[in-house]
């Protein structure tokens, strides 16, 4: 619980722009590296006051930089002004209008060259930064995974391993013990995107025919949310993004689960052929069967997922039975319509879905 206390104080006291307490958290942001908001370093929502990956922290502490400067500006002349208020308020009986100063070289040079060089410094720092952090080629030994953006879900294609997933990216921490970096390849199924996971790094848009990069490099295990942060129609607020971060032998296991091609159950034989004999098949893949759609999430390890429709709700049968009834009714303008089927073959198809592990 006192989790999603601290972050929420942390965005709250940062949104309203209350610097002071934003910088009297900083150093709390600081303790909280070493000693995380939650036991496996993910906050509960998203933000980017607690950076779990190299490019975060980077941009965090460019944020920290400008604040900074701007609110000593920010107390240097709010200082000067009440001083002046005070001093030079009008007293009692005193008529006599202030001495009037007009064209002074010094104070007009001043007022120009001073805010000029602090412009040129925050533009410098800010400029580096973006630069480290816009890397236009993979960082050696990185995990290169591709995003796709579709309305109103993402897909997760990992090259080198051979195999699609959806919903979810999953990346190790470390491979053969050496930190990962991550490189995302992000390109889009239709309409503008926008990827953006706070804790692990900036936000990148996500652009039809066009190709952008991004890369994360987590230091810590735990399970990241973020979404999507451009609005992209109907259901752009449930276009969320869920990174979980594995030590580097679960992360092995996770793909050598997802390398494997379906087995069809014996138990579930019945919602297997219906599953064949209906639409499901254009849309949908599960590899090993002739399901080979590339328009709507792949199902091959359906059940190896916490989170159905793109994280809209939990991945329980009784979900799944809901959404294969009627999809609309849990994420209304989903692509996906309602198949018509009875409620025998929901429950058969649903069945078969829960062998996809
Ligand atoms: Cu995709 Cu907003």
């Amino acid at each position: 619980m006192s989790c999603r206390f601290s972050g929420t104080i942390q965005s709250t006291a940062a949104w309203l722009g209350l610097l002071p307490l934003g910088l009297l958290l900083c150093t709390a942001h600081a303790t909280a590296a070493t000693a995380p908001v939650c036991s496996d370093g993910a906050a509960p929502s998203p933000t980017m006051f607690v950076p779990r990956s190299t490019p975060a922290e980077m941009i965090l502490d460019v944020s920290w930089f400008v604040w900074a400067i701007c609110s000593l500006i920010f107390v240097i002349m709010a200082s000067l002004m009440l001083w002046c208020i005070i001093k030079y308020r009008r007293s009692a009986g005193d008529d006599k209008e202030a001495p009037q100063i007009y064209g002074s070289n010094p104070i007009e040079l001043a007022w120009t060259v001073v805010p000029t060089v602090i412009v040129f410094i925050l533009f410098l720092v800010s400029a580096r930064t973006i630069f480290e952090i816009e890397k236009t080629s993979a960082p050696e030994n990185s995990l290169n995974v591709t995003v796709v953006g579709h309305q109103w879900w993402w897909e997760f294609d990992y090259p080198e391993q051979g195999f699609v997933t959806a919903g979810e990216l999953h990346i190790p921490i470390t491979r053969n013990g050496k930190p990962t970096s991550v490189y995302l390849t992000l390109e889009s199924n239709d309409v503008i995107h926008s990827f953006w996971v706070p804790q692990l790094g900036g936000k990148n848009d996500v652009v039809p025919n066009h190709i952008n990069h991004l890369w994360l490099e987590p230091n810590m295990t735990g399970t990241y949310v973020g979404q999507c942060a451009e609005y992209c129609g109907t259901q752009h607020a449930n276009m969320l993004i869920t990174v979980v971060v594995h030590e580097e032998a679960e992360w092995n296991t996770w793909v050598s689960n997802q390398q494997n091609t379906s087995i069809a159950s014996a138990s579930a034989s019945d919602g297997h052929d219906l599953f064949l004999q209906t639409a499901c098949i254009n849309c949908h893949r599960v590899r090993g069967t002739p399901a080979n759609g590339d328009f709507a999430p792949d199902l091959t390890h359906l059940m190896s997922r916490a989170t159905i429709g793109s994280g809209v709700v939990a991945n329980t049968r009784e979900n799944l039975l809901a959404w294969v009834n009627d999809p609309q009714d849990i994420k209304p303008g989903a692509r996906m319509p309602s198949m018509k089927l009875t409620p025998q073959e929901v429950d058969q198809i649903v069945d078969y879905l829960l062998t996809l592990k």
